[in-house]
């Protein structure tokens, strides 16, 4: 029996049914009958979350770019496989066809050969939302090199850490970028962050902004050159399904960045299979998700998912409000859009814009919304469903992270019935449990806990790229034999999961993971800051806003704060990026601690959110009475 697709309730239950009770079958069905393998596993699956250790289809060989791009030629060479819609809407569109892409694939794999690029090498992808950007990740996949793309929009400081951590030793970059009415000059932030990683010896270039950025002799390149050189035949490297296919960042609970390292076989089978049923996707449709590729869901649902189906994937390289708020609107009209995918941050930025701006577009094209990153408030899911959807499409609120590679939770469209807030339910093959603060799991309905899965679904992230303990500590250890998300969840009277938002330390900024520490980590590198906590407040539009306490080492009467403040946020630009300035700052003479020495956050928090009425027991702190000091600082 093959799942592939999913048409109706009934057959959903039955399939999701099949996936508990015997997963290794039900995966292996998927992935024998829809995927091109260069040879057959020995074991579907094995596992322990003690250890913990995940192996999908191991023993076989594929290679992802065969998948995505090789085995659709014979039939859609001359469809278009990736729409690119540039910044400027005054530039033509790009419709990059399924030949095409296989020769810039191609030819890319053959420069990164050229430069001396080998299977298992890591190379940081630093790139705009231009083509280059998709061309270099699956010439990566293509010959077997691990890429980490680092978002563009993350400072020298965050990209030579990365840079570092995975031990690069190439970048590929661009000239500059193009924001709306802005640019930005990347191969500067690029020749900053290589001060800090030596060990970078190539630096590719690609130009979109034609700056005339100088290049480093014997380091810097320019791509356009080497790819015009370069042959469009490249033997797709044998990759086991186990080895690495990317490494991504995420935020966590201390400074270092977590690199997650992502599988090669089991990614490719769940984010192919997840984006099929999740945007029921047919032949011909267009399907755009607006997110940045250097984030999880532009891996996995921009370029992987949509390819490995033959899909036709719109790149947008702009933001919503250049011109106009009415880009997005405008794009769905243009291409003919069928599913659109964005962020609730978006959503309640546009949906405070004139509805003019929604009207002024047809958007009858539309069969599915999407939606995905933090919860989706109930105002912007009613705006998204009448205004943008009309009524007509349905929304799928998709729950996951970017240590699951593909969509945990969420509505399949046209089969689960939807409601305003909840990802409904899980996605076939994912065993989600509750678990209260004992580490029991919370059975029956109408109750709450923090969100674990129980089993492995194929792509989750096989560990953190060196650093395997703390892997184990972060996902495997609060709750044993449960990979833990971070996350706390409801699941109401008919078993509909509802994301209640993280339980840990990490805060979503306009849909932007940001772990305290490491803002905290940037902040104290301040000379005149002693110490410092940040906690997330909500806000209409990011969903949370950053508020910091910073103690000064020194305060006078004469110290401007107004100066410390902007020179704080400059400082946190400088370390991470613009995304994880802080809206509010105050400065206070110390941070409530627990005799053990940890910060009490959950009162930094009801100070900062004015909830003070039930702030708890603080006899026990070690200083009780710079509560109320903060309080009247903070003026609640
Ligand atoms: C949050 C993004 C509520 C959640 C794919 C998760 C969501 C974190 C939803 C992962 C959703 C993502 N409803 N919360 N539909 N989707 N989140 O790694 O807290 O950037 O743990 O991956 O975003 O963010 P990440």
């Amino acid at each position: 029996m093959n799942h592939y697709q999913i048409q109706d309730l009934e057959s959903y239950f039955k399939a999701y049914r099949a996936s508990v009770d015997h997963p290794e079958v039900f995966w292996e069905s998927i992935a024998k009958e829809n995927f091109l393998w260069k040879k057959p596993w020995n074991n579907v699956l094995s596992w322990d979350f003690e250890k913990p250790e995940i192996r999908w289809f191991d023993g076989a060989e594929l290679n992802i770019t065969e998948n995505c791009i090789d085995r659709h030629l014979s039939t859609k060479s001359e469809q278009t496989a990736i729409l690119f819609e540039p910044n400027n809407p005054a530039e033509p569109a790009q419709h990059i066809t399924y030949a095409q892409l296989s020769e810039e694939v191609n030819k890319m794999a053959n420069v990164l050969k050229s430069q001396g690029v080998n299977k298992g090498d890591r190379v940081c992808i630093y790139l705009p939302m231009i083509p280059e950007l998709a061309y270099t990740v699956l010439a990566c996949a293509r010959i077997g090199a691990i890429h980490s793309v680092v978002f563009a929009g993350f400072s020298a400081s965050a990209l030579s850490s990365r840079i570092n951590d995975c031990d690069a030793k190439i970048v590929v970059t661009a000239d500059g970028s193009f924001r709306g009415a802005k640019t930005i000059d990347l191969k500067a932030i690029v020749d900053k962050a290589l001060k800090e990683s030596p060990q970078v010896e190539t630096v590719l270039v690609a130009e979109r902004i034609h700056n005339g950025t100088p290049l480093k002799e014997g380091r810097d390149h320019y791509l356009k050159p080497l790819t015009d050189e370069a042959s469009s035949h490249c033997e797709a490297e044998s990759m086991q399904a186990e080895d690495p296919l990317f490494i991504l960042y995420t935020s966590g609970s201390t400074g270092k960045p977590k690199g997650m390292v992502h599988s090669c076989g089991g990614y490719m089978v769940y984010t192919a299979y997840t984006f099929k049923n999740i945007f029921q996707y047919q032949q011909g449709d267009v399907y755009w998700c607006t997110a940045d590729i250097g984030w999880i869901t532009g891996h996995s649902y921009i370029l992987y998912g949509p390819l490995a189906n033959g899909a036709t994937t719109l790149m947008f390289e702009g933001v919503p409000s250049y011109p106009d708020f009415g880009r997005f609107w405008q794009i769905v009209e243009k291409h003919k859009v069928n599913q659109f995918y964005t962020a609730p941050t978006a959503i309640r930025a546009l949906a405070k814009e004139s509805t003019d701006h929604v009207n002024a577009s047809d958007l009858s094209s539309l069969k599915v919304l999407g939606s995905v990153g933090e919860p989706i408030n109930e105002e912007a899911w009613h705006w998204y469903n009448e205004q943008v959807g009309k009524k007509k499409s349905p929304i799928v609120d998709t729950w996951w992270q970017t240590e699951t590679g593909g969509i945990l939770i969420s509505p399949i469209p046209y089969v689960t019935p939807t409601t305003p807030t909840y990802a409904t339910l899980p996605f076939l093959g994912v065993q989600p449990a509750l678990m209260d603060a004992d580490s029991n799991e919370i059975s029956g309905n109408s109750v709450e806990g923090s969100l674990c899965i129980k089993f492995p679904w194929p792509s989750i992230a096989r560990t953190i790229w060196g650093d395997h303990k703390r892997y184990k500590e972060t996902y495997f250890t609060a709750f044993p034999g449960c990979y833990f998300t971070g996350d706390g969840a409801s699941r109401n009277e008919v078993g509909y999961y509802r994301i209640t938002g993280r339980v840990d330390d990490v805060i979503i900024v306009s849909g932007h993971n940001l772990g305290t520490a490491p803002i905290e980590d940037a902040i104290n590198e301040h000379d005149e800051v002693a110490e410092s906590a940040i906690v997330g407040v909500p806000h209409s539009i990011k969903g949370n806003a950053l508020f910091g306490y910073v103690i000064l080492k020194n305060q006078e009467d004469n110290t401007d704060l107004d100066f410390l403040q902007k020179d704080i946020n400059r400082l946190i630009t400088e370390k991470i990026g613009p995304i994880a300035k802080l809206d509010i700052v105050v400065f206070v003479p110390g941070l409530p601690k627990t005799r053990s020495g940890k910060i009490m956050r959950r009162i930094l928090r009801k100070i900062a959110t004015k909830d003070v009425s039930n702030l708890g027991d603080t006899s026990t702190l070690l200083n009780p009475e710079i509560v109320a000091q903060i309080r009247t600082i903070v003026g609640v």
